[in-house]
């Protein structure tokens, strides 16, 4: 969800406006995945580096956040949209989480879309803890076989989920920025250069629309050439 900051400089508004302007980018987004039938919807909402931005902008992050979940969360609930949250929760200020459990626990047996929110969430991160609950386990059980592919993926947050078909940037900016780069070997990558305030139901078809266009090889070849 990258361009609040410019949207709103680009207006003489305070960055924060951009951030308040991005909630409702985000309310629109989820709709229009759930219209056009998306089964999953992953959110970069707050990095394991945003925490280096000033102090005033975390805060106001954080409590937009806050306000987020606790305003939307019973519309999303109605709509059977399942909410999953990704990230580092140990270092995830308690009363982000204790509301994050809230919305988990509400939204479990829902079955339309799942939004996944990656709070507190870096990719570099989330495989090191990966990795030392991995080491852990076999130190406790003295295995010492090789880990597999299969066991990272299932270790990780996303462990409960498919890995991405499309990943898409907004703002122009064109790199992953430590996004599902485990999950996202293969995912198809649109970027566009949409601020994500102005970012909707339009947008996202044309992201999917450039997506259906590809041709998936996954490393292989292309299905007229076998
Ligand atoms: C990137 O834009 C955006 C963020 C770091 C925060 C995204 C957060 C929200 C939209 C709101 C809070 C989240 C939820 C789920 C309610 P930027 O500020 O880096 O933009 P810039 O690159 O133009 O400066």
């Amino acid at each position: 969800m990258d361009g609040n900051g410019r949207w709103a400089q680009a207006r003489g508004l305070p960055r924060t406006e951009g951030h308040r302007r991005g909630v409702e980018a985000l309310r629109r987004t989820v709709r229009a995945a759930s219209d056009l039938g998306v089964s999953y919807l992953t959110i970069f909402s707050f990095s394991t580096e945003n925490w280096r931005r000033p102090a005033m902008e975390v805060s106001f992050l954080l409590a937009l956040f806050k306000r987020f979940v606790r305003n939307d969360l019973a519309e999303l609930h109605a709509s059977n949209v399942r909410v999953r949250m990704i990230g580092d929760r140990d270092g995830t200020p308690a009363d982000i989480r204790e509301l994050i459990d809230q919305a988990e626990a509400l939204t479990r047996d829902n079955t339309a879309l799942t939004l996944i929110i990656a709070f507190n969430y870096g990719a570099r991160d989330e495989i090191m803890r990966a990795t030392n609950r991995l080491l852990a386990d076999r130190l406790a059980k003295g295995d010492d076989t090789p880990v597999t592919a299969a066991e990272i993926s299932a270790c990780l947050d996303t462990g409960d989920f498919p890995d991405p078909d499309l990943v898409i940037r907004t703002s122009g900016e064109v790199r992953l920025s430590n996004f599902l780069m485990w999950q996202a070997a293969y995912s198809e990558l649109v970027f566009t250069p949409v601020l994500w305030p102005d970012f909707d139901h339009g947008a996202l078809e044309s992201a999917i629309a450039e997506f259906r266009m590809r041709d998936r090889r996954f490393g292989g070849l292309a299905q007229k050439s076998v």
